[in-house]
């Protein structure tokens, strides 16, 4: 397959480190200096399904196919107001496709899960045309915004690419590690009559230690992979985009892969944390920048709570 189009949508209200500094024991200096982070986007009276939406458009307007094309919508989301209906139904009917849609829980490493599901579906089904893949994220209402260790470091967003037929994706690797403990959220469910067991509720709990750790050796395990697989050397790479959760995250992998920070766009700084809406949105940008070149070598790569991890190789 080939990406033949992007798109991304941000909500409206910027929230900057200064304005948290208002109402939480943090600084600015503090937040830049250990994660990168400037301002983030933040929902406030959008619907996440509005930005998935605008994103989706975005990417097919760029892609130049209609909704009708589509032969099948997956989006990569972690929470949205909906349990059921899937949001992918809900995209489907607002652009106005009529093919199958699923969604799929990857946390922040779905976009590199929904791209090996979409290779698979190609490969597999001769009639596929067009994928769409929407990834659709409010991490801002998981967190408990009174915990300075995990609120500061999230945005909301949404990144959507557009998928045609074509050999661009030489390579994909996802792990699995079970590990909740350093990384999870848990709701209590309605109640019943019948349920006697303990059930927890309540905000994203992280061991930030741990996440750092696991997320700079599974990346560069996954990347070292893709690229092997590939063929080529990580001199050869043009673009590394990885997940966007903190510049010592991303500098660290850059580091060990002794290469030059130019490899390695970023917007942290300006979105924080998107979870798997991350990479989607700065392709986009990249794409819309005009920042990426025919035949560009590009490795994705991202990890999330899980753990889940992945990394792709792909020819622009
Ligand atoms: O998509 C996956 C999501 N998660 C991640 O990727 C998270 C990965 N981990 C990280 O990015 C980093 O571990 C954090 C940014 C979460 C934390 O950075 P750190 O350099 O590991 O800081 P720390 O946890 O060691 O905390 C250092 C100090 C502590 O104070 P004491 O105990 O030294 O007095 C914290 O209480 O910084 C304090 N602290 C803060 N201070 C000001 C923690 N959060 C804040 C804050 N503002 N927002």
């Amino acid at each position: 397959m080939r990406i033949i189009g992007t798109g991304s949508a941000h909500p409206a209200l910027t929230v900057t480190n200064q304005m948290l500094e208002k109402f939480l024991d943090t600084s600015d200096d503090w937040i830049r200096t250990r994660t990168g982070i400037s301002q983030r986007q933040l929902i406030s009276d959008e619907k996440l399904e509005d930005l998935a939406v605008n994103a989706a458009k975005r990417a097919l307007e760029n892609s130049g196919i209609s909704a009708g094309d589509l032969d099948f919508i997956i989006c990569s989301n972690v929470v949205n107001e909906y349990i059921t209906p899937a949001l992918s139904c809900i995209i489907q009917g607002r652009i106005g496709a009529t093919c199958p849609c699923i969604d799929l829980n990857g946390a922040c490493a779905g976009f590199i899960y929904s791209l090996d599901i979409a290779e698979s579906y190609f490969s597999s089904k001769k009639d596929i045309k067009h994928i769409l893949v929407v990834c659709a994220e409010e991490p801002t209402r998981m967190v408990d915004w009174s915990d300075r260790s995990t609120c500061v470091l999230f945005g909301d967003g949404a990144g959507a690419v557009v998928l045609g037929r074509g050999d661009n994706v030489k390579s994909i690797r996802l792990t699995t590690t079970s590990k909740q403990e350093s990384l999870y959220q848990q709701r209590k469910l309605e109640h019943t009559p019948f349920i006697t067991k303990e059930e927890a509720d309540g905000p994203l709990v992280m061991k930030g230690h741990d996440v750092f750790k696991l997320a700079v050796s599974s990346s560069l395990r996954d990347i070292e992979g893709v690229i092997a697989d590939g063929n080529i050397t990580k001199h050869d790479v043009d673009h590394y985009l990885l997940h966007q959760a903190n510049i010592r995250i991303i500098d660290t992998i850059r580091e060990s892969l002794d290469q030059c920070s130019e490899k390695f766009p970023n917007n942290i700084e300006k979105y924080g944390n998107t979870s798997s809406a991350s990479i989607p949105i700065l392709l986009d940008e990249m794409n819309k920048g005009s920042k990426l070149k025919k035949g560009d070598k590009i490795v994705l790569s991202a990890f999330g709570a899980g753990f889940t991890t992945g990394a792709c190789l792909l020819y622009w």
